[in-house]
């Protein structure tokens, strides 16, 4: 498992409580329009991938019902860990450490995953993988960013980690297929590539306030991590300081955290 942890899912371990603070925020209404796409039943049988904190899992449990059940799956062990603490009272949801790429289970009546694909190393034999474990006529959806999302905060904490440790700033990253289809139409043409059918694409859009305690867990809390990750605490307050400085400079009092929502039946 060690060596599929690196860079980003590293930090995802780290930020496993920050993580689920930022959860009310950002993770939950994001993981509640995942559900809501999915029409899922009483009594349905879902794999949720890239399950983090259990942002779609939880409330996908609860709307499958005692009767039915939620394979919830994820890298990491801090986050399973705390998704098992969260869903105590929810026997019908199973939280695994696994990798989603390389689930055997199939015969799902609907497969989620809540901004996930993007990390995998192939995304598209990653998702083509995922949608291979649901029955046909199940559902497929995959909740991915729009473009723009998130990027302000990374950018300013990124100028804010530099300037504080004296050293360059992170690099950009390399633009890759992700890149190409985070809009409505592309999205939905990539979709259907996969193989699904009655693909919809719907905007979710959500502007988060950035108050300072909401600014900085939107660092902490998410794969951002990594730009402190490794800082002494002394450092880390420092750049947190910056970071809020530089954004207060800019004039920047809310974030872009707007979701594409995509769905398909599989055949
Ligand atoms: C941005 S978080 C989203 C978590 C959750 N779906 C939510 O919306 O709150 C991405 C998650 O994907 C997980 N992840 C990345 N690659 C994975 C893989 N191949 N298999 C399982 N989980 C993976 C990370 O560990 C991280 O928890």
């Amino acid at each position: 498992m060690s060596s599929r942890k690196v860079g980003t899912q590293r930090a995802f371990d780290a930020a496993a409580a920050d993580f689920a603070a930022l959860g009310r925020h950002l993770w939950e209404p994001i993981g509640a329009a995942t559900v809501a796409a999915a029409g899922l039943g009483e009594g349905s049988r879902v794999l949720d991938a890239c399950c983090g904190t259990g942002a779609s899992a939880l409330p996908a449990a609860r709307a499958v019902g005692a009767g039915g059940s939620v394979d919830a799956i994820d890298l990491s062990g801090p986050m399973i860990g705390e998704l098992r603490r969260l869903s105590a009272d929810l026997p019908q949801l199973h939280a695994h450490e696994a990798d989603a790429t390389a689930w055997e289970t199939e015969g799902y009546d609907a497969v989620l995953s809540a901004l996930g694909i993007f990390f995998f190393p192939d995304m598209t034999a990653g998702t083509e993988r995922l949608i291979s474990r649901v029955r046909p006529g199940g559902r497929a959806v995959f909740t991915i960013w729009r473009d723009g999302a998130m990027v302000t905060a990374g950018r300013h904490a990124g100028r804010a980690m530099a300037e504080v440790t004296d050293s360059a700033p992170p690099p950009e990253r390399e633009p890759s297929l992700i890149d190409r289809i985070n809009q409505a139409g592309t999205y939905a043409e990539w979709l259907s590539g996969r193989g699904l059918s009655e693909v919809d694409v719907t905007v979710n859009e959500l502007r988060l306030p950035m108050t300072p305690e909401v600014a900085w867990l939107v660092i902490i809390g998410s794969g951002f991590r990594g730009i402190v990750d490794g800082l002494e605490p002394d450092v880390v307050e420092r750049v947190r300081e910056r970071y809020l400085e530089s954004l207060s400079a800019d004039g920047v009092t809310e974030l872009d955290a707007t979701t594409l929502v995509g769905s398909g039946t599989v055949r």
